[in-house]
């Protein structure tokens, strides 16, 4: 049966109901997290490309320390738009500089590549389209040095349990020489947290409602998209943000092969967490994976933060 028949038969027949927002990204989901990324309430790519201006020489000054030549393994790559200009400022510290790319939606990999190579030459860029989770342990290792990416901070859409299995993941297929780069977004007022999720333009919205559209379109679901409203919350003392589809009265929905859910008014279809980080998360999270932080590198307002790690040598 295909992946996302079966998580959609599994998810929404759980109580509560559930969706994981690794579906969130077909076409229409790639072009509405690209207006996301525009929203002046959504702080992180702003705070990203502060860093990546700032701090990437640094980064690139210490990595290079210990690697004359680099190979650049982004998971969740996205479209590149802030990967370019990291790549353009670590080039002239290696003398050579591979890319690769790995993201879940092919659409996005066409337009990482385009956009990477007209912006920098004499990197050689690749991409595979999977599920990370698939395709990062089958990548062909070499002599030289990795630095794996996880930007856009996606390890808070891991539970903290996930992202210490996440991190146990990569140092599997890593050696003691290689560099993991993670993006975490940091504890911050809760009201510029919550904002972040509910724009008021309402894309956020959009994007959380096009799951249900894209059952709709993939599965033959017959979801009233008006019929769902978009909510989400910020709990401050875990510091966990979580989005839900909010069924605004009762209604039962059906799949073409014929499966049917059934809702009650108000129930909700949790869709996705992003969890902000005390660095003592961090450091914990490393800790339990065999990593350890090399350096912190953190945007002005210190609400931000790329942390480097390298495998810590075990016996
Ligand atoms: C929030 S976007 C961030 C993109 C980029 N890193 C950035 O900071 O702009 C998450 C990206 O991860 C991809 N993705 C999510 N889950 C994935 C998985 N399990 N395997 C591969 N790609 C995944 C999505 O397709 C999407 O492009």
């Amino acid at each position: 049966m295909d992946e996302f028949l079966m998580h959609v038969k599994e998810g929404l027949s759980q109580k509560p109901k559930f969706l994981s927002s690794r579906y969130f990204y077909d076409s229409r989901g790639d072009e509405l997290f690209k207006q996301i990324m525009q929203l002046e309430e959504y702080y992180l790519p702003a705070y990203e490309m502060e860093i990546i201006k700032n701090q990437s020489k640094a980064l690139a000054e210490f990595v290079s320390l210990k690697a004359n030549e680099l190979n650049i393994i982004e998971l969740g790559a996205g479209n590149g738009s802030k990967t370019k200009y990291f790549l353009k400022e670590l080039r002239p510290y290696f003398t050579t500089l591979n890319y690769t790319a790995l993201d879940i939606s092919p659409n996005i990999l066409v337009e990482n590549k385009i956009q990477i190579e007209q912006f920098i030459s004499d990197v050689k860029i690749d991409g595979i389209a999977g599920n990370y989770f698939d395709t990062f342990p089958l990548l062909k290792s070499d002599d030289i040095t990795k630095l794996i990416l996880f930007l856009g901070a996606n390890i808070g859409n891991f539970s903290t349990e996930n992202a210490i299995n996440f991190f146990k993941f990569i140092r599997n297929s890593i050696s003691h020489e290689d560099y993991f780069l993670v993006a975490f977004d940091l504890i911050k007022h809760p009201r510029e947290i919550i904002k972040a999720y509910d724009d008021a333009q309402g894309v956020t919205k959009a994007f959380n409602l096009n799951l249900l559209e894209r059952i709709n379109r993939e599965l033959g679901g017959n979801f009233k998209i008006d019929c769902f409203d978009h909510f989400p919350y910020y709990n401050p003392t875990n510091g966990i943000t979580a989005s839900h589809l909010i069924s605004l009265e009762r209604q039962t929905v059906t799949l073409s092969d014929g499966t049917s859910f059934h809702f009650e008014p108000f129930e909700a279809i949790h869709t996705e967490i992003s969890k902000k980080f005390f660095i003592s998360d961090i450091e914990n999270i490393a800790q339990n994976a065999n990593f350890s932080v090399q350096n912190y590198y953190y945007n002005t307002t210190k609400g931000y933060v790329f942390v480097l790690f390298k495998p810590t040598f075990t016996i």
